[in-house]
């Protein structure tokens, strides 16, 4: 499995979220970020080209895997910003407390093991006038899909690196401190419809 997760995996992701169904949810979400920015889960570096530098002062990346950050080299090497690469999880960010002016998620929330800490450690770092972008697939609305979601996951998880299919992402947020501002909902990734309910919107910290 060590093998599949550093040398295989991050290729079939890099395929999939590169997908210009993706590029198009990126480009919704990303030229948002300014100021001090943290991208949680950086993952192959795709939403780096969707930074505004003009509005982005400092872009911090936060990526676990190595096979990851690897595969993510060229990106880097055409960041439109210089990128400071943080090589641990989302659970253990490693920066002072209200430091950062936007935080990024995209596709990643799924993933985290422990969400509940890792959303913690993002509003800790997330100055209190700060924003949280989110674009993440996730729970679908209707109990059939849903019901398919909770049967395919046990396939799922071990394959997609530890992705859940029935996470509800506004009520994640919610529970890890945030408040959600802006929210757009749908079947809007390409795909069937167990893995194309995207959240996509804006959450604040709850005060
Ligand atoms: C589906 S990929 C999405 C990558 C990227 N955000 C994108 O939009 O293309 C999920 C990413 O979450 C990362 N990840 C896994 N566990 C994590 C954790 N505990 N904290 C932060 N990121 C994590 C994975 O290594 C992977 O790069």
């Amino acid at each position: 499995m060590h093998f599949y997760h550093e040398h295989i995996l991050p290729h079939l992701i890099h395929l999939v979220c590169g997908s210009s169904n993706f590029h198009r949810q990126r480009e919704r979400i990303v030229p948002q970020a300014e100021g001090r920015v943290l991208e949680v889960g950086m993952g192959s570096g795709l939403n780096l080209e969707f930074y505004d530098p003009g509005r982005v002062k400092a872009l911090f990346a936060l990526e676990p895997s190595r096979g990851m950050r690897k595969k993510a080299r060229k990106a880097l090497s055409k960041a439109p910003i210089p990128v400071e690469i943080l090589d641990l999880p989302g659970e253990e960010i490693p920066l002072e407390k209200n430091t950062m002016d936007t935080i990024v998620l995209t596709y990643t929330l799924c993933t985290i093991p422990d969400w509940r800490k890792a959303l913690g450690q993002m509003r800790r770092v997330l100055s209190p006038s700060g924003k949280l972008l989110f674009a993440e697939h996730g729970r679908s609305p209707d109990p059939k899909v849903a019901r398919m979601q909770n049967r395919l996951q046990t396939i799922w998880g071990p394959i997609s690196g530890g992705c859940h299919l029935g996470r509800e992402i506004p009520t994640l947020l919610e529970e890890g401190g945030f408040q959600i501002q802006k929210l757009e909902t749908g079947y809007d990734l390409k795909g069937p419809k167990f893995v194309s309910y995207q959240y996509l919107g804006v959450a604040t910290p709850r005060g």
